[in-house]
């Protein structure tokens, strides 16, 4: 890995650059068919100039997404009192810089305020109050959002549904209700069901399967199902099985996106530990590219700087692509590469390395990388997989070397 000798503050000033200009994350997702590749933010990070200038980055953010400040306790701690002061920070960066903005979330058992957790309730009334926040909410937001995560976590781990205070009083129906309250809001605005688990085959998945057949059911509109992807360096699930789990959601007519990935290991962080993280990033990132169906990747933040990880999991850490100095880990050339770009290594005036990446997807390179796209309609990159991979079908469209 390049430039981990110098202190932090001359990595960011003097590797950052170098990379204004290149291919990065989302320019080769976008290279690839993907709308966007990009990263959770949240308000208290935006006064970390060296944070802001990398999230600026559009080369390896095409899209952004608020980690709280449009769940409900932030937009409505009292019933129908409304604040978006912190949501529109977010909001308003993301159409600055050009950036797709993922909203998140409408519905949700976790974050709620007190007035709605610990409400006097019936059926009618928190319906209501649903409506009202989902309403209020939606239309606030109309425009700015490419897509809502309208109903997060609905399931609890072994597929029913989470007995949380919207299902207890309203019951299943509460999530077709949730839908189709938000697209009389915002037609326009892609409407998903988000959880975690259901990034391969299983009781949670199908479950999920079953909610998109649910709201469907109901006349109600779904165009999407966020796979979180929370994984543990080592036993994240393998590409194919992710890949195949998507499949089956496109068949239900909907799209995947991969909305909160991180990759946790328990720390201290080693080499070892770091190549396997490379080796797992690339492998559900490179589900998402060869599955037309997956419109995106998001990663849950950028930088272990500041991660949710070590604050939630107890001894672990390290789940981002870049470190807490935010200095890019190997993940990020697993990214990359599963992207069809190739990272490359130059010299610098000084004499250090340093990380400049480029498109395969120009034709400059003969030779794919494992995980490259090698074929496929319209393809004008290599054709020929780096030694030790096969160049493998997928579909008309694309081919990857594995
Ligand atoms: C980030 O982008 C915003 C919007 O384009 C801009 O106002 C701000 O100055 C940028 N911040 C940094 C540190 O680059
Ligand atoms: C609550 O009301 C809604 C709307 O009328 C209905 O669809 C749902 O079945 C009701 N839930 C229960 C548990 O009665």
């Amino acid at each position: 890995m390049v430039c981990l000798s110098a202190k932090a503050l001359l990595l960011a000033a003097g590797c950052l650059p170098q990379l204004v200009h290149s291919a990065g994350l989302d320019t080769s997702a976008v290279a690839l068919g993907k709308l966007y590749f990009g990263t959770a933010t949240d308000n208290p990070e935006l006064t970390d100039t060296a944070y802001v200038t990398q999230l600026n980055n559009t080369d390896d953010f095409g899209q952004i997404t608020p980690g709280n400040s449009q769940k409900w306790d932030a937009t409505e701690p009292s019933q129908n009192t409304f604040t978006f002061t912190n949501g529109d920070v977010i909001a308003d960066l993301a159409e600055a810089n050009g950036q797709k903005l993922r909203c998140h979330n409408l519905v949700w058992y976790n974050q709620l305020p007190s007035w709605v957790s610990s409400g006097t309730w019936t059926n009618a009334t928190l319906l209501a109050a649903m409506k009202n926040h989902i309403t209020n909410v939606v239309t606030h937001y109309k425009g700015q959002c490419y897509a809502w995560d309208v109903v997060n976590e609905g399931l609890a781990d072994d597929g029913t549904y989470r007995d949380n205070i919207f299902y207890q009083y309203i019951g299943e129906a509460y999530i077709p209700i949730a839908f189709a309250t938000a697209a009389a809001a915002d037609p326009d605005v892609k409407l998903y069901y988000n959880d975690y688990n259901i990034e391969y085959a299983g009781a949670k998945s199908t479950a999920a399967q079953n909610i998109v057949k649910l709201i469907k059911s109901y006349g109600a509109k779904i165009d999407g199902v966020g796979l979180q992807g929370h994984f543990i360096v080592g036993s994240t699930p393998s590409q194919s099985s992710q890949a195949s789990n998507m499949a089956a959601f496109a068949a239900l007519g909907v799209e995947v996106a991969i909305t909160e990935l991180d990759i946790r290991m328990t720390l201290p962080s080693t080499d070892a530990l770091l190549a396997q993280q490379k080796t797992d990033y690339a492998g559900t990132v490179a589900a998402c590219a060869q599955t037309s169906a997956c419109v995106g990747v998001t990663i849950w933040d950028w930088t272990d700087k500041y991660s949710w990880v070590p604050s939630t999991f107890s001894g672990q850490g390290a789940a981002c692509p870049w470190d807490e100095n935010l200095v890019k880990k190997p993940a990020y050339t697993g990214i990359l590469t599963a992207l069809g770009g190739t990272a490359t290594s130059t010299s610098t005036a000084s004499g250090s390395s340093t990380t400049t990446s480029t498109s395969t997807s120009t034709g400059s390179s003969s030779v794919a990388q494992q995980y490259g796209q090698c074929g496929g309609s319209g393809w004008t990159g290599a054709t020929t997989c780096v030694s030790g991979t096969t160049c493998t079908y997928f579909n008309d469209w694309y081919s990857q070397c594995l």
